[in-house]
């Protein structure tokens, strides 16, 4: 399966910013909790992106870790070296394209992570299996991703606005419960799931219009049955900000609650 995405670097660090700013809980603490990590470990997260769990991982250890972090993207690998030679860190920042063999022998790590990025797989059963190749025994997979009752609010708010147009499958919440978490427990001895919910509370349309425009904007090949150009794309995101509006006036403030699955496989 071919996915046509690409993230960039405006878009990925407006959604962080949002989910910061009106999310009532922080999902690195949650991660952390949820793996309770010791020191001395070497990590691998993969789909790395700028580095955010890279670097929520060596704080939360003291730098008392072996860090790599490898992604696709070019210009956030950049900028995830940036932060890196600022912060005076070790971690190790790589080209890695998981639809390929990862570039380590077998049983190199204790941990491997990929937060919200696993669902851009081609396939499924490969990804995983490098995952897993690479783990040693008894080390673990952590995978986050939306589950499906993800952002209810969002779809439906856009699908007043477009008269139901039908909303293009997104690869994270059609597929990352339904195609991964079968495959991971078929290939590790041991599965968790663990369920994060965050709800944003928006006072005004302006936040929920600029995570909707970070989420829909033309780089985002997904939404290209909903808009050619830009010219559409201002005139859908002009309906998606009225009908926020009226639904603001009718409830008071718009809850968008975010419904993370984080998968926690023993090898
Ligand atoms: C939503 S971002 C998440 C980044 C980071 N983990 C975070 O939570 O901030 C998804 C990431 O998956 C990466 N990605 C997509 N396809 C990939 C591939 N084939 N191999 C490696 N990374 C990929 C993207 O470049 C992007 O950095």
């Amino acid at each position: 399966m071919k996915i046509n995405y690409q993230e960039t670097t405006s878009d990925l660090a407006t959604r962080i910013d949002i989910h910061n700013k009106f999310g009532g809980r922080n999902i690195d603490e949650w991660m952390l909790k949820t793996l309770q990590l010791t020191k001395g470990i070497n990590i691998l997260d993969v789909g790395c992106g700028a580095g955010k769990q890279c670097f929520s991982f060596f704080d939360y250890l003291n730098g008392e870790v072996t860090i790599t972090g490898g992604d696709v993207n070019d210009e956030l690998l950049q900028q995830a070296m940036a932060e890196n030679q600022k912060r005076g860190a070790p971690i190790t920042f790589i080209p890695l394209d998981f639809n390929q063999k990862f570039p380590f022998p077998d049983s190199s790590f204790d941990l491997v992570s990929c937060c919200f990025a696993i669902y851009y797989a081609e396939n499924v059963p490969f990804t995983i299996g490098e995952m897993h190749r690479v783990l040693k025994p008894g080390g673990r997979l952590f995978t986050t991703g939306p589950m499906p009752e993800n952002k209810q609010l969002f779809y439906d708010i856009i699908r007043e606005a477009t008269n139901n147009k039908p909303i293009p499958p997104m690869p994270g919440s059609s597929r990352y419960k339904s195609e991964f978490l079968s495959v991971i427990r078929d290939k590790f001895s041991r599965v968790d799931v663990h369920i994060f919910e965050n709800p944003l509370a928006f006072e005004s349309v302006e936040p929920f219009v600029a995570y909707t425009r970070a989420s829909l904007s033309e780089d985002r090949k997904l939404w290209g049955s909903f808009f050619q150009g830009k010219d559409e794309f201002e005139a859908i995101m002009k309906k998606i900000e009225e009908s926020a509006a009226r639904r603001l006036e009718k409830e008071g403030r718009l809850v968008m609650t975010k419904v993370v699955g984080g998968f926690v496989a023993v090898k």
